[in-house]
């Protein structure tokens, strides 16, 4: 039985449909003359039976699908994963433990809070998605160009989106008006890392090819021995990083990163991308004091060494970006045996988020659709029958677990419950209010990581979006919130907003935040 048999599956290097047709109507059915509707006589209205002409207009009403509400504008392309250092010792996914494997691989690029229509050099995250088809189903690792990320209380996701996105009453983006930008950041101190990387060097890549992914969240590699360790990935560009500045961002082209990545590969310029992992098992995590599920910190290099794994290269472009990238659907939750997700409660609640948006934005089949469509050697039989575009409905099989006609059942390597450290209570505690430890990271960022250039920048670039904000409290907090971080660089910031000396320097446990718990304030709780 052939994989394709009860999936589509799509040879991606080759447009399957070629360039030549005879024009028809969906049905089959040939058109002489696409350009001439029917009508009464010369001047009389048009006939409801002409089919050509009803079925080109309501198709044409119904090209738009729901754009993503986050990540809405990107770009990418086809590839592969090539296995360089297989871990069989550490994980039983063959992608990651067969010598000599390899598979073809899918990336999206995106900018976060723009629409579709947006520019591609904005100052923002950048998402850096990747489907490997593997022979084990598909993985999803949807990753972002910062190892860090603004929230670690999955509740505060939606609001924090809200205000990176245009205003309710205006419709201004935060560009012109950032009261509720500035607004968050005031009130969630424990996003000031990211902040940090957004409006430091990193904020606006040069181009996707000059940037890295990071998995952010802990993963776990699980051996087939049920031993298992957290895991963090880099996927780290051959071609070096490399930002833009500001001024040029301001003249270049809305679609600049989208065609640097297509013409590179048009001319057979592949950028490619080493992947590596940082590793750390229960004991080493409780030993190092490590946060493995606090997604606003990153893990220490030098403890946590990086290692290798593989190699992704990009080295098509798509036929039709529409149904290979418009359609192209990631989610966390899409894992293989021998990668399981961590407790981190931001990537629990997105194990849950993307595949309900994901029915929502193409459809409850959407995993049918050739370029979601996993590509395994054995016939896929589960009972997900009907529903909307259900052109796989897996034929004339029983509708349920039949004892008469049942389907292959293939136990995991590992005992699954076995795998799961927290439950006995050993993992370090998440923490949802806010210490001055939310401010050591960021101060190493700006302090050791930032070139004096890169310091000055960014303060530049910090105090010039904090002038389109109506709310001075709001914005008095947010630069006491700098100041904690680094007191001369919320100095030099009020400086330039001209804030008065004074004023605003508060230690942290006189703050107090809407929805979030001070810990600082309340010296028990720490
Ligand atoms: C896209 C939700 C946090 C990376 C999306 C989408 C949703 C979403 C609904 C749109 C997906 C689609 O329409 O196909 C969430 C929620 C989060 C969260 C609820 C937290 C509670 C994160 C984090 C990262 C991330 C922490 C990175 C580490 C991405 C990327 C995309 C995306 C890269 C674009 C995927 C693509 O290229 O199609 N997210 N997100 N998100 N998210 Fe998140």
């Amino acid at each position: 039985m052939s994989p394709a048999q009860h999936l589509p599956t799509q040879d991606f290097a080759a447009d399957s449909w070629g360039k030549s047709g005879v024009y028809a109507n969906a049905n089959g059915a040939v058109v002489a003359h696409p350009y001439e509707s029917q009508r009464v006589g010369e001047n009389g209205p048009l006939l409801l039976q002409d089919t050509h002409l009803v079925e080109v207009l309501s198709h044409f009403d119904r090209e738009r699908i729901p754009e993503r509400v986050v990540h809405a504008k990107g770009g990418g392309a086809h590839g592969h994963f090539k296995l360089t250092h297989p871990i069989p010792e550490l994980t039983s996914a063959k992608i990651f433990s067969t010598p000599g494997t390899s598979c073809p691989a899918t990336v999206r690029f995106s900018t976060v809070g723009g629409e579709s229509g947006s520019p591609d050099q904005a100052r923002d995250p950048r998402g850096f998605s990747i489907k490997f088809r593997t022979e084990e189903g598909n993985m999803d690792w949807v990753f972002n160009n910062t190892p860090v990320f603004f929230i670690r209380d999955p509740a505060k996701f939606p609001t924090f989106i809200h205000t990176q996105k245009r205003n309710p009453q205006t419709h201004a983006t935060h560009a012109d008006d950032s009261t509720d930008f500035w607004n968050y950041m005031s009130q969630n101190p424990e996003s000031v890392h990211q902040f940090m990387y957004l409006f430091g060097p990193r904020g606006i890549p040069q181009d996707w090819r000059h940037m890295q992914g990071y998995s952010g969240h802990t993963f776990k590699f699980v051996a087939a021995n049920g031993s298992w360790n957290y895991v963090q990935i880099h996927v780290l560009s051959q071609q070096g990083v490399k930002n833009m500045h500001p001024d040029d961002a301001a003249k270049a082209s809305p679609d600049c990163h989208q065609l640097d990545l297509f013409n590179s590969i048009e001319k057979g310029e592949y950028p490619k991308w080493d992947v590596k992992y940082q590793i750390a098992s229960q004991q080493e995590a409780d030993a190092a004091g490590l946060d493995v599920f606090d997604l606003t910190r990153t893990w220490d290099r030098k403890k946590f060494p990086l290692q290798p794994l593989g190699e992704l290269e990009l080295n098509q472009n798509v036929a039709n970006y529409f149904a290979e990238i418009e359609q192209v659907a990631f989610a966390p939750s899409t894992l293989i045996p021998g990668i399981e997700p961590s407790a981190d409660p931001v990537l629990q609640s997105r194990l849950f988020s993307y595949h309900d948006t994901h029915r929502h934005r193409v459809g409850v089949n959407y995993q049918q659709l050739p370029v979601n469509a996993p590509q395994v050697p054995y016939p896929i039989y589960n009972f997900q029958r009907d529903g909307q575009m259900a052109f796989v409905n897996q034929g004339t099989r029983p509708t349920h677990l039949s004892s008469i006609q049942p389907p292959t059942l293939k136990p995991r390597p590992y005992d699954l419950g076995k795998t799961a450290g927290y439950v006995d209570g050993h993992a370090i505690s998440f923490l949802s209010g806010v210490t001055m430890r939310d401010f050591e990271q960021p101060r190493e960022l700006f302090r050791r990581v930032f070139s004096e250039e890169d310091r000055k920048l960014t303060i530049e670039q910090i105090s010039g979006h904090m002038t389109t904000s109506r709310d001075p409290k709001s914005i008095a907090q947010a630069v006491n919130i700098w100041w904690l971080v680094d007191n001369d660089m919320g100095n030099a910031i009020a400086k330039n907003l001209k804030l008065e000396a004074g004023s605003w320097q508060k230690p942290l446990a006189e703050l107090s935040f809407i929805g979030s718990h001070n810990f600082a304030a309340n010296k028990e709780a720490l």
